[in-house]
């Protein structure tokens, strides 16, 4: 995989420069002096020891970023940041995470803060998918709890360490198609969740559609307008989204001088524990992306020349739909 060197397409400049209020030329590469970033960047990424957390983490250590693989389990976070160091990746440094726990998350920013005084791109890739069909409010509420307030919490704890710098910093989403409006089952609901503009509006659609989960008693959340597969993690990546777009206009309103990028993105269907889990993501048993090219788009997001775009979703690099 290579540098971020292609460039965006018509729709992406119409979107992009929308979202950042910034001229298209702004958005196209300008050539091979691309390259902003040094071994002074500290890029952040969430649950890395494993799958495409991991994969993230070491194409960012190649590209001679100063990488933070974080883990909640210790000695998983370890194990990888140690395999990682035998390909000679010795730009890799360990701490643990856990997006739940809001007392690891400080922990994790007080080490941050005094041992690198903030960082330059948060890489929120940490997850959980729930194949089961069967209502299960823990476990709605639980996928939620990480997949959204977890990463919430977690961007409110890394936004005032964000170094001001000239290349702007990044935060880059790792999203999934599945959290796209087009799978919830209820037009007026659809309608709802595409104008959802304050964090207010965003975490009280993760509490309606949470309290639907306690009231469908036989787990069919699509009787409430949601989504017939994986309404849980559809929910909680709908949720990403929104929160990805409402956070890029906020930021744009409040930034005076220096920028922050904030994307979210499918990385497509790639073999991972989660996509394991059940046949039917993987048909075949293969994965229609390898793991190269499910890295490829937060990457590039990751390392974006100046001026990117932000507040936008993507998908192999393109501009998709929410
Ligand atoms: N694979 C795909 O085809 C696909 C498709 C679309 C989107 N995605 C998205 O891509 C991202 C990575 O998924 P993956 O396929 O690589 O899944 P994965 O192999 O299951 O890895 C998920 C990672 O998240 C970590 N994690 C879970 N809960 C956490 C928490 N509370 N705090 C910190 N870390 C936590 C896991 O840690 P443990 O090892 O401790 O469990 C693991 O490191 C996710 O956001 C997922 O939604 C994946």
């Amino acid at each position: 995989m290579g540098l971020p060197q292609n460039s965006l397409d018509e729709q992406q400049l119409q979107a992009g420069s929308q979202a950042n209020g910034e001229s298209n030329a702004d958005c196209v590469p300008q050539g091979s002096d691309l390259k902003w970033w040094s071994k002074e960047t500290i890029a952040i990424v969430t649950g890395s020891n494993k799958g495409l957390g991991y994969g993230i983490a070491k194409e960012l250590a190649k590209q001679g970023v100063t990488v933070v693989l974080t883990a909640r389990n210790e000695k998983r976070g370890l194990d990888a940041q140690k395999n990682l160091f035998n390909e000679g990746l010795t730009n890799v440094l360990f701490h643990q995470l856990d997006i739940s726990h809001s007392e690891s998350i400080s922990k994790f920013s007080t080490w941050l803060n005094e041992k690198y005084g903030g960082l330059d791109i948060l890489v929120n890739n940490a997850a959980i998918l729930h194949v089961d069909t069967i209502r299960d409010y823990q476990a709605a509420k639980e996928c939620l709890e990480i997949n959204y307030f977890g990463t919430k919490r977690m961007i409110e704890a890394m936004l005032p360490l964000l170094k001001a710098s000239p290349t702007g910093a990044r935060i880059v989403n790792v999203s999934s198609e599945y959290g796209r409006l087009q799978w919830l089952t209820d037009e007026s609901l659809k309608e709802h969740c595409s104008t959802l503009s304050t964090e207010d509006q965003i975490d009280a659609l993760a509490q309606r559609f949470l309290k639907d989960v306690k009231e469908v008693t036989d787990g069919r959340m699509e009787k409430r307008g949601w989504a017939i597969e994986y309404p849980y993690y559809q929910v909680s990546k709908l949720c990403l989204n929104a929160y990805t777009r409402y956070l890029a206009a906020h930021l744009m309103d409040l930034s005076q001088g220096y920028k922050v990028f904030v994307n979210c993105l499918c990385p497509g269907i790639i073999q991972t524990d989660m996509t394991l889990q059940e046949e039917k993501l993987l048909p075949g048993g293969v994965a229609p992306d390898t793991m190269d090219e499910g890295v490829d788009t937060p990457v590039w997001l990751a390392l974006h020349p100046i001026g990117g775009p932000t507040g936008l979703f993507f998908y192999k690099r393109k501009v998709i739909e929410f």
